[in-house]
């Protein structure tokens, strides 16, 4: 099992996780079946975009790339999302793997090298792809599109056709040059592919929504894929071609192999059976639906012409969107993994995206209140609550021992529970998570109605019923536990925890037909806090305040492959010194002096201001700063600063910013507001 392999040059976030903790349940579920399965991952290493950050950062690609390999581990490990490896495919096994595809594709007849012309910075001295071109749109006029398509009128041309063409790297006018590239005859594993692919077929790999989209693929035809890049380039050079390297999404998935290939050398595990064509181990690869067209198309095509086994299955998932819309940096809602590991408990957010994901490809919503809702009233309200509504009594009233066997009705309704375990556990297996979800959730209702039918807090008071109450509260026990077999995959570290409480081994999920008697259990902890709103809000703030500092990662949002890169380079390229900008640029910030009329707290935000600002118009402007950490209220009233005054109003969770105030310096205390010399009056232009 893979999950896709993310970027090294940015963190990961909560788009990502739906992905890697949809994997992991899924893995987790099938090992706790019984089954031997290997979860292999890595970071993707290569290709421009890391090469430019690492030269930003003033850091080499290798250092860059480690940095980032231990940022990503620890952000799955703590998200309890379990690799048997995580490799990267900067990797010895991935240099000699890919180089080797190469060289076999190419004895297959399949690679063809012809010279092209593409546009070339003089300066940077590298060939430049059409992300990293810039221009006015050859149909429209707008001005500043990029070289493959507008984003005003949405026309697409080649970015030799746009008007006054530069170089969003050193800002030059490219030049055009020929190069010799190398090409992967797509064209030529068509009748493989259809065949392959075809939904009604031997293999039928894919979805159907996702089968249906690869016809149309076809009916557009398929064309030579440009596998090589001219030097500089961070990746592995092409064999026998000087100064030529492979692209980044030809190493890319080989970097699946390579990760098991060196988990098959820790482990002593036989990589040729499972890579061979006739081999009977099953590859599942999980990935997003932006990077359909590499996974059915490109890697299986490689994959068997190479002479490897091809996959079992793809499965394709959607998008994440946050309240309804994309993932928003002003709205907090862009939210780093590390963000919301800092203020929430990891396992809200796997129920959450459990109880949200299907075996389809649309886009699952985070609603954060009714991600509030469900995991407080779902999880902790009705399964949690199973366990410390008995549990109790065990330890108090009969020393943490439980009864030799339980009651009539309580057989009954554990019985209940335990007769949907292969229900649920075809739920799972056909990745209809939210179908589980909601099949246990109806089971712990009817495991809390036994509880308030029986209401062991009123047998305890009741003279001679002790070993009632005794019984009553074993069957709860046990109820909980199969509940806890079910969700499992989705709760490991609860489970491990119920585990330890119930002191039992690592549930497997043949264990649901047992039932737990005559048996000790350890006193009942808490298991599982409710979400508190503040937890929320405070996850927001902080998400919105990092993202001012950090570039996270452009995958996984909702964009495609090439725009997401685009929009990496358009944020770091407003940070990269030597980069000029015309003055008609810099004149479309309206920038005006401003006078602080007033400036308050505001209530549940810890680094926000709220600045009431005078500049010259009928009504002051309502602005939120974030300068709580450097300056208070008193400091700020009365005095003179500067603001952009045409920045697009923001909506936020306390109301609408409307403009933002200059300050300088790295944050905290050590954060400068600007205050214009005496005479300066509120409403001046600055120029
Ligand atoms: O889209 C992405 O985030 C890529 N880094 C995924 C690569 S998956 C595999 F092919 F390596
Ligand atoms: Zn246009």
């Amino acid at each position: 099992m893979t999950s896709a392999l993310p970027y090294a040059n940015g963190s990961i976030h909560i788009g990502h996780l739906v992905e890697y903790i949809q994997t992991d349940i899924w893995v987790r579920f099938q090992k706790m079946r019984g089954h031997r399965c290997h979860y292999v991952c890595a970071d993707d290493t290569h290709g421009t975009p890391i090469m430019l950050r690492a030269e930003q950062e003033g850091i080499t690609p290798e250092a860059l790339i480690e940095r980032v390999h231990g940022e990503h581990f620890r952000d799955f490990s703590d998200f309890q999302i379990e690799f048997d490896n995580y490799h990267s495919t900067h990797s010895d096994e991935n240099r000699e793997l890919s180089q080797d595809i190469y060289r076999r594709l190419d004895r297959a007849g399949l690679i063809t090298r012809r010279t092209i012309e593409q546009l070339y910075d003089p300066e940077k001295e590298m060939f430049l792809s059409d992300r990293f071109i810039k221009g006015g749109c050859p149909k429209c006029k707008a001005g500043e599109q990029y070289g493959d398509s507008c984003e005003v009128c949405g026309a697409t041309y080649a970015p030799t056709d746009l008007i006054k063409p530069y170089s969003v790297l050193s800002g030059a006018t490219p030049v055009t040059r020929e190069s010799e590239h190398h090409f992967f005859k797509l064209g030529e594993c068509e009748d493989f592919l259809k065949e392959w692919l075809d939904p009604a077929g031997k293999a039928a790999p894919l979805q159907l929504e996702a089968a249906n989209k690869m016809n149309e693929w076809f009916a557009a035809g398929l064309r030579d894929w440009d596998i090589s890049r001219d030097a500089p380039y961070f990746g592995f050079e092409i064999p026998d071609a000087s100064g030529k390297f492979l692209y980044v999404w030809l190493d890319a998935p080989v970097g699946y192999m390579a990760s098991f290939k060196n988990l098959c050398e820790k482990e002593g595990l036989e990589f040729d059976s499972y890579w061979q064509p006739d081999s009977d181990a099953e590859l599942y690869h999980f990935i997003g639906k932006d990077i359909l067209y590499f996974h059915a198309l490109f890697w299986p095509a490689t994959l068997k012409y190479a002479g490897y086994r091809t996959p079992t299955k793809i499965c394709v998932h959607g998008f994440l969107t946050v309240d309804g819309q994309k993932m928003s940096k002003s709205r907090g809602t862009f939210i780093m993994a590390r963000t919301y590991l800092d203020h929430l408990n990891p396992e809200y957010l796997r129920y959450y995206f459990a109880a949200k994901l299907s075996e389809r490809i649309e886009d699952i919503d985070l609603n954060l209140e009714d991600f509030t809702a469900r995991v407080n009233s779902n999880l902790v309200g009705k399964y949690i609550n199973i366990a410390s509504r008995s549990a109790g009594f065990i330890s108090k009233r009969f020393d943490g021992q439980l009864a030799t066997a339980l009651d009539a009705d309580g057989a009954k309704m554990v019985a209940g529970i335990q007769a949907q375990a292969e229900q649920i556990a075809a739920r799972f297996e056909a990745r209809q998570f939210s179908e589980a979800m909601r099949e246990i959730m109806a089971l712990a209702d009817q495991a809390n109605e036994y509880v308030s039918d029986k209401a062991p807090w009123v047998m305890a008071k009741e003279a001679g019923q002790e070993q009632p109450l005794h019984q009553v509260c074993t069957a709860i026990i046990n109820a909980f536990r199969v509940l806890t077999i079910y969700l499992k995959p989705v709760l490991p570290k609860l489970a491990a925890e119920v585990e330890a409480f119930l002191n039992i081994k690592p549930l497997q999920w043949c264990d649901v037909s047992e039932l737990l008697t005559d048996h000790t259990i350890n006193n009942y902890k808490h298991l599982m806090k409710r979400i508190e709103q503040k937890q929320i809000d405070a996850m927001l703030e902080a998400s919105a305040a990092t993202l001012q500092q950090a570039k996270p990662s452009p995958a996984r949002h909702g964009e495609a492959q090439q725009k997401k890169t685009a929009k990496v380079k358009k944020e770091t390229m407003t940070s990269d010194s030597d980069h000029t900008i015309q003055f008609d640029d810099f004149a479309k910030i309206d920038l005006r002096i401003a006078k602080i009329v007033k400036a308050d707290h505001v209530e549940g935000a810890d680094k926000l201001l709220q600045l009431t600002l005078d500049i010259g118009e009928e009504k002051p402007r309502n602005v939120f700063a974030g300068i709580k950490s450097a300056y208070s209220p008193e400091q700020l009233e009365g005095k003179l600063t500067v603001m952009v005054a045409n920045l697009a109003p923001r909506k936020m969770r306390f109301g609408l910013s409307e403009g933002m105030v200059l300050a300088a310096g790295p944050g905290g205390k050590s954060l400068w507001i600007l205050e214009p010399h005496e005479g300066a009056q509120p409403g001046m232009k600055v120029k």
